[in-house]
């Protein structure tokens, strides 16, 4: 079902759908429609982003989020050396690449076999390989306990129906003791119009307002959509799974960045967080 009703935050809009439809939509039709939607938007996004996320480079790079944190700087995932990395979401695997480079065995999976390609085609010039799975994050193709880490840069996570799904799957794969660290938008970025500047900063929705925001094309197709949960939320879903939540990282928007990247803007980052990076562990009972 599909009413048309203002949305709020998207990560991004295609020209030819409607933006601003929200309705409930369930895990089959999410994953269909954002197969579709980044095979389509592969080159657009790459010719945007592509550069700042270290995506054409041979050696990739680890991007956490429009704020520029990375990798290399915060040491989210701890010493990467010999670990085994699962990256969900990865797009064209700039952060598989990086982890590969700084000595982990990094496997990254996307559902989109345009952003895969592209990470092929950045592989073959050479540089840090990383195997390429293409799959859904609902349903990891991967037995228990073999990976150190599971991390995800705004991959997947905003955009499944049933986010609960991945914290279990992740906690699933992991080995006890493993971390799960995850970014995504802020979700009190629901609130407010996708706008990087000053009408951006007028709530225009409830925070509570799980309604997914949703984009059609003209014959009633889903073409896009994301799916907003509380911090409250995130956290049950993470506790749900078995998980530790150990840090929850609200990057504040660094002093004279002045890079925009949709929503996110210096003007919008002077007042409230855009990016949200929580940071779990599996239990491990032997310690
Ligand atoms: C915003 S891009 C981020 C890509 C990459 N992490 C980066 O930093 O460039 C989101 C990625 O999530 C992928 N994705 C969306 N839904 C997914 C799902 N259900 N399972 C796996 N990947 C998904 C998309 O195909 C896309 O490559």
């Amino acid at each position: 079902m599909v009413e048309d009703t203002p949305g709020p935050v998207a990560w991004a809009n295609t020209g030819d759908s409607h933006p601003l439809m929200r309705g409930s939509v369930d895990s089959k039709t999410s994953a269909a429609a954002n197969r579709r939607w980044w095979d389509a938007d592969a080159e657009d996004y790459h010719q945007t982003h592509g550069e700042f996320l270290g995506a054409g480079s041979e050696s990739g790079d680890f991007v956490w989020c429009p704020e520029g944190l990375r990798e290399e700087d915060v040491h989210l995932l701890g010493d990467v050396t010999g670990k085994a990395v699962l990256e969900i979401g990865c797009g064209s695997a700039p952060c598989s690449r990086w982890l590969t480079g700084q000595g982990a065995h990094a496997v990254g999976l996307d559902l989109s076999r345009q952003m895969l390609r592209r990470g092929q085609t950045a592989m073959a010039g050479g540089g840090p390989q990383a195997p390429l799975v293409q799959a859904g994050a609902e349903q990891l193709p991967f037995g228990d306990g073999v990976f150190d880490l599971v991390c995800s840069a705004f991959g997947a996570v905003p955009f499944v129906a049933d986010s609960a799904a991945v914290m279990t799957e992740v906690a699933r794969v992991l080995k006890p003791g493993g971390k799960w660290v995850f970014s995504v938008n802020h979700p009190m970025r629901w609130m407010f119009p996708d706008d990087p500047g000053p009408a951006g900063l007028t709530v225009m929705l409830s925070y509570f307002d799980r309604t997914p925001y949703v984009e059609t094309k003209a014959d009633g197709t889903v073409s896009y959509v994301e799916h907003h949960r509380t911090v409250g939320d995130r956290i049950r879903e993470i506790r749900g799974a078995g998980l530790i939540l150990e840090d929850l990282i609200e990057p504040e928007w660094p002093e004279g960045f002045e890079r925009e990247w949709g929503q996110w803007s210096p003007l919008r980052g002077q007042h409230f967080p855009g990016t949200a990076i929580f940071c779990s562990r599996k239990p491990d009972p032997d310690t």
